[in-house]
């Protein structure tokens, strides 16, 4: 095999069949994108379908495919459907981006109640239910995969007053990584997390919008900038792909040296 094949092999998604959640916008965007370019057949799910669409017309002539489903992870039995889009529209699925997400500021305080659990059920709860509907197909993989979108946030507090709802379930999708690699290992399945610093997209722009915040953040990011998807979306094709193999159970910040303080 010469260098190109080795390494094509090694981290190419040639056939591989994902479901990519959150895929309308941002990083979800870009995660599909990566994917598909490698080869991978995507099954690209959220809310606003006229946005996945789109990117399944940018995304024609890649090496791979890409479906759509629109969905609403925030309702349980509609989580419970997606195996079955999987099994119809990919024929099965080896690798699962957990990456829908949302956030709200409060402070501690001030929070109402319902805003709190919103936050928890998609992030956390959510997520769960989705490996949880997807577990029989990913058994069935020759090398199941989860890659969780967690974030730095997931790690330790946020800097900014107000998201400690999201704080508190990207924690918790930290320990369900983890609980899923333990107990889903003897059935062939890596689970790992991915946790971002700040990266422009819709759900960082007002923050990265203000001037005296955007500085802030800046000032906690030893590489002195946002990250770009791009950057993102390397690490998870490391994290898909059999070049990975023996990574589980980990987070992996990709945050320019943010955790590192
Ligand atoms: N950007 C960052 O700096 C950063 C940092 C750390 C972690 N993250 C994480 O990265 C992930 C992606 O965020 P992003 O920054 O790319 O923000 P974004 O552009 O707002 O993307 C969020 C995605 O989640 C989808 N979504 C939201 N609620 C949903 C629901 N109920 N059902 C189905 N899909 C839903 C949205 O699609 P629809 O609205 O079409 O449903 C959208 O595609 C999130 O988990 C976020 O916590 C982001």
């Amino acid at each position: 095999m010469n260098s190109k094949d080795y390494l094509h092999d090694l981290f190419g998604c040639q056939g591989r069949k994902a479901i990519v959640t959150g895929a309308s916008s941002g990083l979800g965007a870009e995660l599909a994108r990566v994917l598909v370019s490698a080869g991978a057949d995507v099954l690209a799910v959220a809310r606003r379908q006229e946005r996945l669409e789109a990117l399944a017309n940018e995304l024609q002539d890649r090496a791979g495919t890409i479906h759509v489903h629109a969905a609403d992870l925030s309702d349980n039995a509609t989580i419970d459907t997606l195996p079955e889009q999987a099994r119809e529209q990919l024929g099965g699925c080896d690798i699962l981006v957990a990456n829908a997400g949302t956030a709200t500021r409060a402070r501690l305080e001030d929070m109402a109640e319902q805003d709190f659990a919103a936050v928890v059920d998609l992030n956390l709860k959510a997520q769960w239910l989705l490996a949880k509907a997807c577990f029989p197909l990913l058994r069935q993989s020759e090398a199941g995969r989860i890659v969780n979108i967690a974030s730095i946030y997931g790690l330790g507090a946020s800097v900014i007053n107000g998201l400690s709802a999201y704080t508190v379930s990207k924690h918790g999708l930290v320990g369900l990584t983890r609980s899923q690699a333990v107990e889903w290992s003897r059935h062939g399945i890596t689970a790992n997390a991915i946790a971002p610093s700040y990266f422009p997209t819709e759900m960082t722009e007002t923050a990265l919008d203000n001037e005296k915040m955007s500085t802030r953040l800046r000032t906690f990011t030893p590489q002195g900038r946002f990250g770009q998807p791009t950057e993102l979306a390397t690490a998870l094709l490391f994290l898909c792909s059999k070049a990975s193999g023996y990574v589980n159970g980990t987070v992996v910040p990709v945050d320019g040296g943010w955790t590192a303080w």
